[in-house]
């Protein structure tokens, strides 16, 4: 199984990739770590505590930045929720974070692994600009980075920017200036992972984690019941465990961190014309009929 560490701020898609995450045979997550998004970090972290609670997971969780580097944070609760992960009542629980903040836990997870480490992350780059400040050491000992984040086309929160980079440009600036082996899975992709009305209204008969997601996304704005649920953030665990079903190109990306009107816009060169090294994999193609089979198939083995 590939050991990971998984970056989020839950956030009602990612709850479904956490669940992809755990629940994947292939993948053996190590550690989440949480960061301030989709709304404040004390958020995501109640969230992503209540789902290993749920799901019974002995996995353990660090708290994360609670803004990004240089800007305050504008959040989404009005995809999410007030709660971040509205629409479902978790059981009451006594888990609590590690004590050190997930930079740390990171880096400590990084610099013990025997084989370098693969890292997830599905929310601002906060946490992760923060270690590779901090510890640029563990640049070494980082096997890839895969991201939900960017866009080579139009944005979700501004019309050039993507909500994971809007709303920390110079974060995900940094990172993709680090020489890290990167894989973006960005809108190009994303939008396309659409769970369809009849594939949602089946979610409550596979087991309890289908009713407590058909609720969630009950309560999620990425698209609507009716019409379909985009899944950004389980892109990336799909990659992870079925990168067939992406086409991917080697790009050179930079995040724009000046502009007035298009902070956090990511400027993917497909066809080489700044004449850059590339310094990511973009995921510009999905195999969505294959993405929504392995859904299923992963939802399935969740209890
Ligand atoms: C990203 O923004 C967040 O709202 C989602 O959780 C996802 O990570 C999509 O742009
Ligand atoms: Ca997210």
């Amino acid at each position: 199984r590939l050991p990971i560490v998984l970056d989020t701020d839950p956030g009602i898609d990612d709850a479904a990739a956490i669940a992809a995450a755990l629940f994947a045979p292939e993948l053996d997550v190590q550690l989440i770590t949480t960061v301030a998004g989709n709304v404040s970090v004390e958020k995501t972290t109640r969230n992503a505590l209540q789902l290993l609670h749920f799901w019974q997971a002995d996995v353990p969780l660090a708290q994360g930045a609670a803004a990004p580097m240089l800007r305050p944070l504008r959040d989404a609760a009005n995809v999410h929720g007030e709660s971040g992960m509205e629409g479902y009542d978790f059981v009451e629980h006594n888990r609590q974070p590690l004590a050190k903040p997930a930079f740390i836990a990171i880096r400590d997870a990084v610099m013990s692994a025997p084989e370098p480490l693969t890292l997830v992350a599905i929310g601002p780059l906060t946490n992760i600009a923060l270690l590779l400040t901090h510890y640029p050491e563990c640049i070494f000992n980082i096997r890839r980075l895969v991201i939900m984040g960017g866009s080579a086309g139009r944005g979700n929160f501004t019309p050039n920017a993507e909500f994971n980079i809007a709303i920390d440009p110079e974060a995900a600036a940094r990172v993709f200036q680090s020489g890290i082996d990167i894989v973006m899975c960005g809108l190009d992709v994303t939008n396309q992972a659409v769970l369809t009305p009849d594939y949602l209204e089946q979610l409550p008969q596979l087991n309890e984690t289908g009713k407590m997601l058909h609720s969630l996304f009950s309560h999620y704005r990425s698209g609507s019941m009716s019409s379909g649920l985009r899944m950004h953030d389980l892109c990336a665990i799909a990659w992870l465990v079925r990168p067939e079903l992406f086409a991917l190109s080697p790009c050179f990306v930079a995040v724009e961190t000046q502009g007035t009107w298009t902070a956090g816009a990511t400027v993917v060169d497909i066809e080489g014309r700044l004449g850059q090294h590339a310094n990511a994999q973009v995921a510009l193609g999905l195999d969505v009929d294959g993405f929504r089979r392995w859904v299923s198939e992963v939802l399935a083995l969740a209890p």
